[in-house]
C-alpha cells in the first residue's frame, strides 16, 4: 500500500481514518469502523461522566457539508477504556479522544487512558458545543495549564485536537506550547465553531442548541483546514505528526492535505453521508493519484506544496 503512514510512532495501514464524531460512540459503531478500511479506530470524545448531549435537532446535513452541535454525547471515559480492550482483536490502532470540562478532568482521563489498550490519545481542546464552555485552545494560558498536568503521564503518544486559527500569531503561540510540552501529534481542525445556518422559509436556524450556533463541517471549511495544516507543518518543522481534518471527501482532497503537510487525514462528514465504504473509495483514489504522479510513498509527497 503506497499510502501507509505513521502518526508519531504508530503505523497506520493507510492515510485515512475516521474522525471523532457522531458515529463512533457505541461499541457497535466502533466495530463497523474496525471492520472497514479506516486505518485506525477513533473513538468519540469522552467526558468523565456519560452525557446525553444537546437537544435535537443537533446535526443537519447541508449542501456542502453539515452543521452540528452534538454537545459531546458519550458513555463516559471508563466505557471507552473497556471498548479499547474489546477492539484490540481487530489489530488496528485505537485512538482515544478526551474532552475535559475542567483541567482535572483532562488529567484523570489522560492518566487512565495511559494505562489502557489505546495506541494514541487525542486531547480535544476545541469542542465548541458545550453551552457556557469556551474552546480551551483559544486561551493559551488555559491550554498551558492543561498541558502541564497531562504531558508526563505515560508513554502513549499524546495529541491535541485544535480549533481553526485565523491569524499566524495564534498558530505560532500554539506551536510554541506544542514543542515545549513534547506533544506527539496534532489534529487540525475541529469543526469551525459557532457558525449560523438559517432556514429562510422558517426564519429559524437549522439546529436547536445554542440558538442555532454550531460547528461547521465539510467543504465549507476545507481551505481553513488546509491553511492550518500548512501553517503548523511549517512551524513544527516535522517534529510533530499532523492529522488533517476538514472537508475531505475524495482522494484529491486527501492529496491536497498531504502536500500541505498532513501525515494522515481523518474524515467525519463524508463518513456520515456515505458510510464506511468512503474509506475504501478515498484510499483507492489517493493511491491512483500517487501512482499517476510517480510518488512512491506518503513521505515522498508530504509537504511538497510549491509556491507561486
Ligand atoms: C460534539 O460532540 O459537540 C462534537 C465534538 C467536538 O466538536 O469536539
Amino acid at each position: 500500500m503506497l499510502s501507509k503512514t505513521k502518526i508519531s510512532k504508530i503505523e497506520l495501514a493507510s492515510y485515512i481514518c475516521n474522525a471523532s464524531g457522531p458515529s463512533d460512540s457505541i461499541l457497535e459503531e466502533l466495530e463497523i469502523i474496525a471492520k472497514s478500511d479506516s486505518s485506525a479506530i477513533m473513538m468519540k470524545s469522552c467526558t468523565i461522566k456519560p452525557r446525553i448531549g444537546n437537544p435535537e435537532p443537533r446535526y443537519v446535513h447541508l449542501p456542502l457539508g453539515s452543521i452540528q452541535s452534538m454537545g459531546l454525547p458519550n458513555l463516559g471515559y471508563q466505557k471507552y477504556i473497556r471498548f479499547a480492550s474489546q477492539l484490540k482483536k481487530y489489530n488496528k490502532p485505537i485512538i482515544a479522544s478526551v474532552a475535559g470540562l475542567s483541567i482535572e478532568d483532562y488529567r484523570v482521563m489522560v492518566e487512565a487512558f495511559q494505562k489502557s489498550e489505546v495506541n494514541l490519545i487525542e486531547v480535544n481542546l476545541s469542542c465548541p458545543n458545550v453551552e457556557g464552555k469556551s474552546q480551551v485552545a483559544y486561551d493559551f494560558e488555559q491550554t498551558e495549564k492543561v498541558l502541564r498536568v497531562i504531558s508526563n503521564l505515560g508513554d502513549i503518544p499524546l495529541g491535541l485536537k485544535l480549533p481553526a486559527y485565523f491569524d499566524f500569531i495564534h498558530q505560532k503561540q500554539m506551536a510554541q506550547l506544542i514543542l515545549k510540552y513534547n506533544i506527539s501529534f496534532i489534529t487540525c481542525i475541529n469543526s469551525v465553531g459557532n457558525t449560523l445556518f438559517i432556514d429562510p422559509e422558517k426564519e429559524m436556524p437549522v439546529i436547536k442548541p445554542k440558538k442555532g450556533f454550531g460547528g461547521l463541517c465539510g467543504d465549507y471549511i476545507k481551505p481553513i483546514a488546509l491553511a492550518n495544516v500548512r501553517a503548523f507543518y511549517e512551524l513544527l518543522d516535522d517534529k510533530v505528526s499532523i492529522f488533517g481534518v476538514g472537508g475531505i471527501k475524495s482522494g484529491l482532497d486527501a492529496f491536497e492535505f498531504l502536500i500541505a503537510g498532513a501525515d494522515a487525514v481523518q474524515v467525519a462528514t463524508v463518513f456520515e453521508k456515505e458510510g464506511e465504504s468512503c474509506f475504501t473509495r478515498i484510499n483507492q483514489e489517493l493511491e491512483e493519484i500517487l501512482k499517476r504522479k510517480n510518488y512512491n510513498s506518503i513521505q515522498e509527497a508530504k509537504g511538497r506544496l510549491k509556491h507561486l
